[in-house]
């Protein structure tokens, strides 16, 4: 069976905030492999791809403004149980839940702004990486 992989994003404020790089650290010390990784900016037809289960949510909107706000980094990461392992590294949604040494729980303070997107299954992960990522890109 092929190595697990995940789709995941630092969003438009861990941009502007200069984290690109200690985000990425975390994700390769944790032996993350970075598969494929680039810097884009969304536009509003792939952000409403991107959270299409969240098209009747009453935050909608606001999620689609900003993550079309700016540039974010998107990345396919590749690991045994990436998955779930990257969901656990970003903590939990409300960066006032999250656990300290998580990402969320160290660099962020609203659910709004919470600096990383990571797939939540691997009907997920493989829906997300096609948006981004065209099959020559991923090697
Ligand atoms: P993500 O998809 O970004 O990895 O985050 P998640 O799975 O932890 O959370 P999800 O429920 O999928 O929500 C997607 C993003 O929407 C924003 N959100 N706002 N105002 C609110 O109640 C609310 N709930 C969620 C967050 O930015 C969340 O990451
Ligand atoms: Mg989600």
């Amino acid at each position: 069976m092929a190595v697990e992989r995940t789709f995941s994003m630092i969003k438009p404020e861990g941009v502007r905030r200069g984290l690109v790089g200690a985000i990425l650290a975390r994700l390769e010390q944790k032996g993350y492999r970075i598969v494929a990784l680039k810097m884009l900016r969304l536009t509003p037809e792939m952000a409403a791809e991107h959270y299409a289960e969240h098209r009747d949510k009453p935050f909608y909107q606001d999620l689609i403004n900003h993550i079309t706000s700016g540039p974010v980094v998107a990345m396919v990461l590749e690991g045994p149980g990436v998955i779930a392992g990257l969901r656990r590294l970003m903590g939990a949604t409300n960066p006032q839940e999250a656990a300290p040494g998580t990402i969320r729980g160290d660099f962020a303070l609203e659910t709004s702004h919470n600096v990383i997107h990571g797939a939540d299954s691997p009907a997920s992960a493989e829906r997300e990486i096609a948006i981004y990522f065209t099959p020559a890109e991923l090697g």
